[in-house]
Formats: structure tokens, C-alpha cells, sequence
């Protein structure tokens, strides 16, 4: 069987397996014997993995339909054409991509911190999610951890951190992925079928105790409401969330980030998955997160505020940028923006904040606001000689 073909026989089966019943018994036979027939005749480790688990699948549903139960056995081939895979070595420097830059003014979050190692050092938990609305503090509670595994003498063998707010592109993902796991023996860009790769991936990732970090996963899952929301959009990335839900004895923990629920993992919950949801900053954070940016005030004034704002940390810290750019730092100069409760409305809220803001600038700042909107996260001076390519004149 040839790759495409098999890419084929694996969409066939995928296409009609969520709504398979006894009409398809037919073509489940069909796909059985292809299987089973030109199954044999493939040599490829990965390849033949991903025909005998089709194979398996399909006998499966034969059986519940039929009550018979018919042989799925795929001969193996010649030992000797086998490839084995070279050894690995370990610990493997991090391939970080996108990560999320430290916040210095970091507040709060103690138990999360330490639920979060606690996940990581329990080896039933294999995917660890953060799940709570845009810029509650997921990503920065994720930074903060990583930045105290050395401390907590959590030492993996790899780290693997993947921003999806960034590139939200599933092919280099996992070519990213592939290439880490494989540590350079696999070149991803020479498979073409997305499955291979997820199945490439299996084969190497459970033999490392690893931390991957998947930050934003929200970009990969389906948004509009409705029965699949939350789901993932690619089929590749639930199969590969369900082996790290599953992979055995390997150690190591998947941390994830997300705005909306991870349907996919539900079988999983209190299982190889835990959730925890991110709320805003409690009273006392937001306090010293405030003022820790140079927002002065007296404790009755800024908790007026911190209440109006819901303690929501993206919205802090254009409300301190605001204040000390504008006002020295004056809690009473607050815009009157009256936060409504739901979380969806919320960026509503932030962009009436941010017009306040933008009211107050001159035009070169203005123009310079704009350019640098295409940072995600704050900008130094380092960051300026690749925007600005041509000196400004008369400097
Ligand atoms: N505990 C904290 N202490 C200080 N600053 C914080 C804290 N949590 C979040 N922030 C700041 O609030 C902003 C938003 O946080 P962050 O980007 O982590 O949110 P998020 O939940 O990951 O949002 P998104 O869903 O958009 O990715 C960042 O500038 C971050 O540095
Ligand atoms: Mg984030």
C-alpha cells in the first residue's frame, strides 16, 4: 500500500467512524481486508502502526455491530527492514517558541503555583490545563512556574514551549514537535501526511519524561458556540492529546493554557487530566500588583477601583500605564469604566479603557502605539532596530 493510499484508507475510516452504524458494514469489511491484505505488504514502522490500529478500530465496530469478531492480525515483515530508531539523549536543551516573557512585577498565585507542581510531580497527571478568560494570567502563572523549576528541582529531560497566540499553524507545530522528540533524526518536512507526524511523535515523546507547554491552545480549538465548542478543529491534535492523557510511565507533565473548556479531554477529567480554572486577582494581589506599576492612592481608594475593574490583570496594567504615564501615578485619575460581570464582554471593557488611553496621546505617540501593537508583549529598546530600519533624520 502506498502512503497516499493508506492516507486515504485512514479518512475513509476517519469520515465515517462518529456516525458509523450497520448500513456501513459493508464498507467496514472493505476497509478491514484493505487492511489486512495490503497491510502485510507495508514495512514502515510507523506505517504499519497506523494500518494494524485502523485494523483494530474497524474490528472493533464489526464486533458491537455484528457480534462476530474477525481476525485483525497483520504479519509482521521482515525483522531486518525494520528501521530502529537511534538512542536518544538526555537531558535535551529546551526548544522554546514564543514563549511568554517573565512579568517582573509578578503578585499572588501561591496555590496555583504549587497545584501546578504537584501536577507535575504526580505521575497519574499527564495534562495539566489552565482554562479562564483572556488575560485573567494564564500565561504569566505558567511563566512564573517555569521560572522556578530549577528551585522546585524539577529537572525533565526536555521542554518543549509552543505560544499558538503566535503561530497557530498545525504542520509546524508538530514539525517543531517531531524534530525536538526525534532530536534531529527526523527531518518533519519530508512527511507529508499530518498523521505520520502525530504518530512519529508518539513513538519518541514516551521515551523521555518531558514538560511540554501549550499556551493559547484556544487558537486550536472551535470558537463559534454551539454542540463543538471547545473541540479541537484538527483531528491530529485530539489523538495526540488523548496518547499524552494516556502514555504510560513516562513522567513528565503537558501544561496547557486556554480560554475555552477542552471538551476533548473530558473522558480524561480526574483522570491522566486535571483543570483548573484561572479567577481574577484577589483584593491583596491587586493591590501590589498595582502599586508594585506606581499606582498610589490610599487602600479604600484603589480597592474602589480594583472592584469596578473585576481584578482583571490585562486591564491593571493599561490602568497603571495609564496613571503613571498621565497622572504620576494617581489612582483617583481612574477612567470611569464600569466593568460588566461577563467574561465575554470583557475585551469590551478593556478597548473602552484603552480609548481613554489613547485619547490622552499625542500623535507621535500615537503613531508609535500603533507600530508596536504588533508586539504581543511589551517592547524594549532592542526590539527597535528591526522596525526602525532607516535612521530618522536630523538625529
Ligand atoms: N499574577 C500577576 N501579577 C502581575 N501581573 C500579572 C499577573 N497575572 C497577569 N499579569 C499581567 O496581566 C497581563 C495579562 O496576563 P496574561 O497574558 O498571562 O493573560 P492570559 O490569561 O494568558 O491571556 P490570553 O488568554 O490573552 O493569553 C500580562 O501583562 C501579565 O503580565
Ligand atoms: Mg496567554
Amino acid at each position: 500500500m502506498t502512503s497516499q493510499n493508506l492516507n486515504k484508507l485512514i479518512k475513509k475510516w476517519n469520515s465515517i467512524k462518529p456516525e458509523v452504524s450497520e448500513k456501513d458494514i459493508g464498507v467496514l469489511k472493505k476497509i478491514l481486508y484493505r487492511c489486512i491484505e495490503e497491510g502485510k505488504h507495508v514495512t514502515d514502522p510507523v506505517e504499519r502502526d497506523m494500518v494494524q490500529r485502523v485494523a483494530r478500530e474497524v474490528g472493533d465496530v464489526i464486533f458491537k455491530l455484528t457480534g462476530e469478531y474477525p481476525s485483525t492480525v497483520i504479519f509482521p515483515p521482515e525483522i531486518s527492514r525494520v528501521k530502529p530508531i537511534s538512542k536518544l539523549t538526555f537531558p535535551f536543551p529546551p526548544s522554546l517558541h514564543n514563549q511568554t516573557p517573565p512579568e517582573p512585577n509578578f503578585v499572588g498565585r501561591k496555590e496555583m503555583l504549587e497545584t501546578i507542581t504537584g501536577w507535575y510531580t504526580n505521575p497519574e497527571v499527564r495534562i495539566g490545563v489552565l482554562i479562564g478568560w483572556g488575560g485573567v494570567g494564564k500565561s504569566a502563572i505558567v511563566r512564573k512556574w517555569y521560572d522556578t523549576l530549577e528551585s522546585n528541582n524539577i529537572k525533565p529531560d526536555g521542554i518543549f514551549w509552543w505560544g499558538f497566540h503566535r503561530n497557530a499553524y498545525l504542520e509546524q507545530f508538530l514539525n517543531a514537535l517531531l524534530r525536538y522528540v526525534s532530536q534531529g533524526q527526523i527531518e518533519p518536512e519530508t512527511i507529508k501526511i499530518t498523521w505520520e507526524k502525530t504518530e512519529r511523535i508518539k513513538e519518541y515523546i514516551h521515551q523521555g519524561t518531558y514538560l511540554i507547554i501549550l499556551d493559547g491552545l484556544e487558537q486550536m480549538q472551535k470558537s463559534e458556540s454551539g454542540d463543538e465548542f471547545g473541540n479541537m478543529i484538527h483531528r491530529e491534535f485530539t489523538e495526540l492529546l488523548h496518547y499524552l492523557a494516556d502514555v504510560p510511565e513516562a513522567g513528565g507533565l503537558c501544561l496547557i493554557t486556554t480560554r475555552y473548556p477542552l471538551i476533548d479531554l473530558d473522558e480524561w477529567h480526574e483522570r491522566g487530566y486535571k483543570k483548573l480554572s484561572l479567577i481574577d486577582l484577589s483584593i491583596p494581589d491587586s493591590l501590589s500588583m498595582l502599586r508594585s506599576r506606581g499606582v498610589k492612592g490610599s487602600d479604600e481608594e484603589m480597592t474602589e477601583i480594583i472592584n469596578r475593574y473585576k481584578g482583571h490583570a490585562l486591564s491593571f496594567t493599561s490602568l497603571a500605564g495609564y496613571l503613571s504615564r498621565y497622572y504620576d501615578g494617581d489612582i483617583k485619575q481612574a477612567p470611569e469604566v464600569e466593568f460588566v460581570l461577563s467574561d465575554k464582554e470583557r475585551f469590551k471593557d478593556l478597548n473602552k479603557l484603552l480609548s481613554k488611553y489613547a485619547a490622552k496621546m499625542s500623535e507621535p505617540e500615537w503613531i508609535f502605539s500603533k507600530i508596536f501593537s504588533l508586539f504581543r508583549t511589551e517592547v524594549t529598546e532592542n526590539d527597535f532596530a528591526g522596525v526602525f530600519r532607516h535612521e530618522i533624520e536630523d538625529t
